[in-house]
């Protein structure tokens, strides 16, 4: 008799940022256990050693060598995510890459091939998307609990441009702008919500604002959704207003945080100023560096900028700790009962454990993050004149979307 493995052995490739957000996951998942790690830089692999007590690699080859690893975690720069995935389908290994699956669809479709051929499975991690407040509210909406979906809106505006980046991220044309780094996340919450397809983006703008970092910053744009709804994005990386002001002064990560803008833009002249480099303070910020290690917990929910979702019969947005929902009758408050940080990041790790041990069919799988990726192109395209661009890779989840769970003010358990 093969016993249920109580956890899945993860291997990381990509000690960076991305790892250094994803630490209290790893060490709260009940369901994985970090065994390996993979990252060119030794400063990384010393770190991972001794935060985890894995095996170090420099590679992601060696590490899907590992007979310990079960699945991948893919937290590298974008444009090596297809390769990787392939080296990691190639060794059996089951794989969570990132966010965004990869710069082009080509490549997405390439991660869909080799996964399917060597018969793993393939999650994106989407994790703001996995924030309990976003699932309550995609399945209110599915469910038809307010009657048909209308309009979405999100007002997103944060400090993105000047948070500090690799030089190559700058390059004018190749360089990281919103649209593959922010609007995944934005795009990602609304198909959740809208059910997954997005018929086309009607029109968009991108605006580059600072010829210092001379990538898309800003932008907007109008999105067709079935059965005439539609959903509207403004996202302003500029560090001017934020939108936490709109947002009980909680974060995307769920930190209470001041509002001051200009603040990030400071900081990077002022490191400039004093001789030191960009490099220096991402460098801090990864998996390892000074501001690199787990922290507090956050004890709020994220909040992913102003998302108001309007149904025929109310209008709902996340709280400060669930869902309120706004009806002709007044305002009605649906607590969820760990709505906080990391709780978003460790359902990811539950939808990989759940496809690894249990063959789970989840949310998103590779032809889902495929098609967040072609609306965030069609939005690039839109913006750069083409026009309204007709979506051809939209599609609804291969599993309903689970919704939390939801607490009256004792914390006793309330149903959906
Ligand atoms: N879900 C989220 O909230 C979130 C947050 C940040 C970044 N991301 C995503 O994570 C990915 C990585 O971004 P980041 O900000 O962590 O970047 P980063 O530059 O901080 O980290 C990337 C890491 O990959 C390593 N690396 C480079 N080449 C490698 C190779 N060939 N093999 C193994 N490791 C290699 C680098 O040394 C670095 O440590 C991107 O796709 C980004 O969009 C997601």
């Amino acid at each position: 008799v093969n016993a249920t493995p109580a956890t899945i052995g993860l291997g990381i490739v990509g000690l960076g940022r991305a790892t250094a957000l994803m630490l209290l996951a790893f060490q709260a998942s009940p369901h994985a256990a970090v065994v390996a790690g993979a990252d060119p830089r030794p400063a990384a692999r010393e770190a991972f050693r001794s935060t985890f007590g894995g095996t170090p690699y420099a590679s992601a080859e060696e590490l899907c060598a590992d007979r310990a690893v079960d699945a991948v975690v893919i937290a590298t720069p974008p444009e090596l995510h297809a390769r990787q995935v392939a080296v990691a389908a190639a060794a059996g290994k089951h794989v969570l890459v990132e966010k965004p699956m990869a710069p082009t669809l080509a490549e997405c479709d390439r991660m869909i091939a080799a996964a399917a051929e060597a018969g793993v499975h393939l999650l994106v991690g989407h994790t703001l998307a996995y924030s309990p407040a976003i699932r309550a509210i995609a399945h209110a909406v599915a469910a038809g609990q307010f009657g048909r979906l209308g309009s979405i809106l999100s007002l997103y505006y944060t400090d993105y441009v000047y948070r500090p980046r690799r030089p190559a991220d700058l390059v004018p044309g190749t360089g990281q702008g919103i649209v593959l780094n922010q609007l995944p996340h934005v795009v990602d919450c609304i198909r959740l919500i809208a059910g997954g397809v997005v018929e086309s983006v009607a029109a968009a703008a991108l605006w580059e604002w600072d010829p210092d970092r001379p990538v898309p910053g800003a932008g907007s744009a109008f999105l067709r959704l079935p059965a005439g709804a539609a959903a509207q994005v403004v996202y302003s990386g500029y560090d001017r207003f934020d939108s936490v002001v709109w947002t009980f002064g909680v974060d995307e990560l769920g930190y209470r945080v001041a509002h001051e803008p200009g603040a990030s833009r400071r900081r990077l002249r002022e490191v400039a100023a004093s001789g030191g480099s960009e490099g220096d303070v991402l460098e801090s910020k990864r998996f390892g560096g000074g501001a690199g290690g787990a922290g507090d917990p956050a004890d709020r929910q994220p909040q992913p900028g102003v998302l108001l979702v309007s149904c025929e019969h109310a209008d709902l947005r996340p709280s400060e700790d669930g869902v309120a929902v706004f009806a002709a009758g007044g305002v009605e408050h649906r607590r969820i009962a760990q709505p906080h940080w990391p709780a978003g990041r460790t359902d990811v790790l539950r939808a990989l454990y759940d496809a690894v041990v249990h063959d789970r069919a989840c949310v998103h799988d590779g032809a889902w993050g495929k098609a967040t990726v072609e609306v965030c192109l069609a939005i690039e395209s839109a913006a750069r004149g083409g026009g309204e661009v007709v979506l051809r890779a939209q599609r609804p989840p291969a599993t309903p979307v689970t919704p939390p769970t939801f607490v009256d003010e004792t914390g006793s358990e309330v149903s959906a």
